[in-house]
Formats: C-alpha cells, sequence, structure tokens
C-alpha cells in the first residue's frame, strides 16, 4: 500500500500507479467531456457539480469529442477497470498534464472514478489547483456498502437526508437504509393507511416534533440517491417495533384500545398480533404501498427484539411478510432474528448483535440467505467512541475508528462461508441523535473507516495506511462543513 498512501485515498483502490510527469493543473478552460448517452450525461452533471464546487468555478459540460487538452473526460467502455472485477461498479482513472480520463462500463463506475478524483485534488500555490499525474484501476470487494440511518428516534429532513447522500457518495457507498417505522414514530406517508402518518408522526425521542415524509419526499429521496446509484432500501420493522402502528391504528390490538405515543428508549415491549383480525391487510396494504414506491429491489421488513412472542407466531409473520415483499417483486432484508424463521433463498440476513448464537447464521446461509454484516462492536455508528463521548450509546461497547477498521467480514461469523456474504453496512440509531451535526459526528471519521472494509479488497488494506490517508480527507470534512469527530487514534 505504500505506493498508494501519499495520495490518501479512502477507500484504498484496488491498484494506483503514480506516473513521472507534471500534475494536471485545473485551469480556466476546464469542463467535463461526456459521451452522449443519458448514463454519460447523468454522470457529467454530477461531476461539474462535484468538481466545479471544489474549484468555485460552475464548469461546463461537453458532449463528443474535445481532444484539446485541459478536460475531464467520463467515457463508458466495457473494457475499462480491473478486467476480472464485476463490470456494474469497476473504473479506471487516467490523469496526465493534458487531462483527467474516466473509464467505466457503466454509469457507477464513472461516479467512483470522479469520487477518487475528488480527493486527489490539492491545492498548490498560486491559489491554483492540481491533480497528481496517476493511473487508478478499481473496483469493489463488496455489492453491498451500506449506511443504515434511523430517521425514528429522531427525525431527519429531506435535506438533511440528501447532506448524508452526499457523503455516502464520496465513500462510494451505495446503500442508504432507512429505518421508516418504531416505536417512537410513523415517518413514511403510505396511502392505504393514511391515519399512520397523521396520528403518529408527530413524536420522537425526547419530545421533539417529529416528522414525516410525504410520497414526494420519499420520492426526491430515492431519486437524488438514484443519481449517485445509491439504492434506497426502506425498513418497516414489524412485528415488534410498533407502538406507534399501534397508536395511529388501534384496530391493531387485542383490547382495540390505542397505546398512548412513546417517545422513551426502551425497546421489546410492543408487537403485533397473528389472531387480531385486521393484522394480516395491514401488513399486505403497507408493505405492499412502500414496496410500490420504492423502485430498488429490497424491502426491508424489520424482525428485530420481538421479546413477547412464541417462536411459532413469530414464523408466520416473517413468512407472511415474505410472501408479501415476493409478489410485490422484492427480496426481503431483515435484522439476523429471521433466521430463526424458514427464509427463502436470496433473502438478506442483517447481522447486528455479535453475542448471538452463529449456528442459525450458517444454518440460513446454508439454506441460500446471503449475510450483511453489521456487527454492533464494529459498525454500531450511535456507540460511545469512548467512555468521554457526550453522544451514544454502549451496549455493544465503544467503538473507536480502529474497531471499526480492523475486521474481516468474511470471517465475521463461524461457520458462514465467504460467498455467502452481500456486504457491509454501518448502522446509525438515533435515540441521541439530535441534530445533523451530531449525526455527522457520529459518522466522521468511523464511516470512513466501513466505507474502505466494504470496498478494498483485504489484503489491500491496513490500519498504519488508513490512518495516514484517513488524516487526509479531514481538509475535504471542513470544506464540506461536516464537523467530525478528531479521534485519538489518527495524528491528524
Ligand atoms: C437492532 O439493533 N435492534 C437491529
Amino acid at each position: 500500500m505504500s505506493a498508494t498512501d501519499p495520495l490518501l485515498l479512502v477507500p484504498a483502490p484496488l491498484s494506483v500507479r503514480p506516473l513521472e510527469g507534471s500534475p494536471f493543473v485545473l485551469g480556466p478552460d476546464l469542463r467535463v467531456v461526456v459521451g452522449d448517452t443519458p448514463e454519460e450525461i447523468g454522470a457529467g452533471v454530477l461531476a461539474a457539480e462535484v468538481i466545479g464546487a471544489l474549484v468555485d468555478t460552475p464548469l461546463g459540460l461537453q458532449t463528443g469529442d474535445d481532444p484539446a487538452p485541459g478536460a475531464v473526460h467520463l467515457r463508458l467502455a466495457d473494457d475499462a477497470g480491473p478486467l476480472d472485477a464485476d463490470p456494474t461498479e469497476r473504473y479506471s482513472l487516467t490523469v496526465t498534464a493534458d487531462g483527467v480520463e474516466v473509464l467505466a462500463p457503466r454509469a457507477a463506475g464513472l461516479l467512483h472514478g470522479v469520487a477518487t478524483l475528488r480527493q486527489l485534488l490539492r491545492p498548490g500555490p498560486d491559489g491554483e489547483v492540481t491533480v497528481p499525474a496517476v493511473v487508478v484501476h478499481d473496483a469493489p470487494r463488496y455489492e453491498w456498502r451500506g449506511l443504515s440511518l434511523d430517521v425514528v428516534r429522531h427525525f431527519f429532513t429531506v435535506d438533511q437526508v440528501t447532506a448524508v447522500l452526499g457523503l455516502m457518495s464520496e465513500l462510494k457507498l451505495n446503500v442508504l437504509h432507512l429505518h421508516l417505522s418504531d416505536d417512537q414514530g410513523w415517518r413514511l406517508d403510505v396511502p392505504s393507511r393514511p391515519e399512520l402518518a397523521a396520528r403518529s408522526s408527530g413524536t420522537e425521542v425526547g419530545g421533539g416534533p417529529g416528522g414525516c415524509y410525504s410520497a414526494d419526499d420519499f420520492a426526491q429521496i430515492v431519486a437524488h440517491a438514484a443519481a449517485r446509484h445509491i439504492t434506497v432500501v426502506p425498513e418497516i420493522d414489524v412485528p415488534g417495533h410498533v407502538n406507534a402502528a399501534l397508536h395511529a391504528l388501534p384496530e391493531l390490538t387485542p383490547d382495540g384500545v390505542a397505546p398512548p405515543p412513546y417517545t422513551g428508549t426502551e425497546v421489546g415491549f410492543s408487537r403485533l398480533h397473528r389472531d387480531v383480525p385486521a393484522t394480516r391487510a395491514f401488513l399486505q396494504d403497507v408493505l405492499g404501498d412502500v414496496a410500490a414506491m420504492t423502485p430498488g429491489p429490497y424491502l426491508h421488513i424489520g424482525g428485530d427484539e420481538v421479546l413477547t412472542m412464541a417462536p411459532e407466531e413469530y414464523r408466520w409473520f416473517v413468512r407472511t411478510a415474505q410472501d408479501v415483499a415476493r409478489a410485490a417483486g422484492k427480496t426481503v432484508v431483515g435484522w439476523q432474528e429471521i433466521a430463526l424463521a424458514d427464509v427463502e433463498p436470496g433473502t438478506v440476513v442483517q447481522f447486528w448483535d455479535p453475542r448471538a448464537d452463529p449456528e442459525p447464521f450458517a444454518a440460513a446461509a446454508a439454506a441460500g440467505a446471503r449475510l450483511l454484516m453489521s456487527p454492533g462492536s464494529r459498525v454500531y455508528l450511535d456507540m460511545k467512541y469512548d467512555a468521554d463521548s457526550p453522544l451514544g450509546l454502549d451496549w455493544a461497547g465503544f467503538v473507536e475508528v480502529r474497531d471499526s477498521y480492523d475486521w474481516d467480514p468474511d470471517a465475521a461469523i463461524p461457520g458462514v462461508p465467504a460467498d455467502a456474504v452481500v456486504g457491509v453496512e454501518a448502522a446509525v440509531w438515533t435515540e441521541t441523535v439530535p441534530t445533523l451535526e451530531d449525526l455527522f459526528v457520529m459518522l466522521l471519521p468511523r464511516l470512513a473507516a466501513v466505507a474502505e472494509v466494504a470496498w478494498s479488497a483485504q489484503d489491500r488494506r491496513g490500519w498504519a495506511g488508513f490512518r495516514t490517508r484517513v488524516a487526509g480527507l479531514a481538509a475535504g470534512w471542513d470544506r464540506a462543513g461536516y464537523p467530525w469527530y478528531p479521534s485519538p487514534q489518527v495524528d491528524w
């Protein structure tokens, strides 16, 4: 890795070759030049926006051939990037004194190339900005590189989620999992049950105003993410974590009486009931609505911490939710507890609590499930960094940057083979995280560590190199206005 260290790239690319020769100097005729497909133009628009913001100048976008020096070229090319990697996200980036060329088989790769270029920009003397001459060939280790954001315990607006998506795209993360329902609130207005948003969105932990996404708001988040090749995975958590649903729809309770709103932080006390007549239609309609609002292939059904339900009834809920999702054309994602039910091949089981017996996960993998790695002791970014952290919980221990970095997802669960591991997802629960500033302090720098775990091959990365490279990102975070935690494990 030593050759890449001076280039301060996070996540570390598969291969980086510095070239002899002068750097590229971003000059007055800087422009973005793309091919004329919609994918190239879409990537070009974003590239012009991102690079233009960094040099404080609006950049022009041209299509077609433009051999004059001084441009950033983006082109789709099937033979770009490391050829033995999946074409979906791989890319090549070449920088010479004449200009920049990003080549990729697909548009996602073009944007990854632009994200790499962004980290290579260097302020020079006289206010000029330069990029060192280099060739990068790059592709991700895992296809799922996610962040789970709890917008229930504290609500985050569309603009705030948009800011998080910007950070994710800088780190080449490609899945935003939104935890949209829980005991403390309901955050997505769904057409079949308008009472959910009307009666249960105005609460959050600590008594704040809460909030809710309209169908248009949600579509805006999905579109903003899609332009950055980030898939939104919506989560409706059933059959537990449902106090907000029971409050809005008392017909879901055995006695027909609505429980009061809940703004505390306990878990495990609320549940749906198989034998209540309204339950099945609730699952069918609400999961069906959310599936219809979501262009991505996944629907997350929660399934965690149902502490007061017999196993047989729990299995019925997982089976029913799976059936609804499948009928809607979606692949089911669920927290690790669903491994105790009958999971179908292809279902994504999200590992979160390392205290659990690993055997059911190995059995689920053997039955064709895929494992998404979110071990709390590594990637729960709502854990405190250390005993002095003003924000955060500590049930999974303190999680410093190195804890988030120094692990191998393929080896995280004994008995689960590497080819069953679909990827890595950080999670931030927001019981103690009320503002966007607080959220960024919990995310950074740990999200950069998780992004490298998810993107970079295990033998291409190491703590000593990461420690140096992540320090190089801090100036960019300051420029972008992202608050971050100056971990003592890094020389900033
Ligand atoms: C969880 O942390 N209850 C998934």
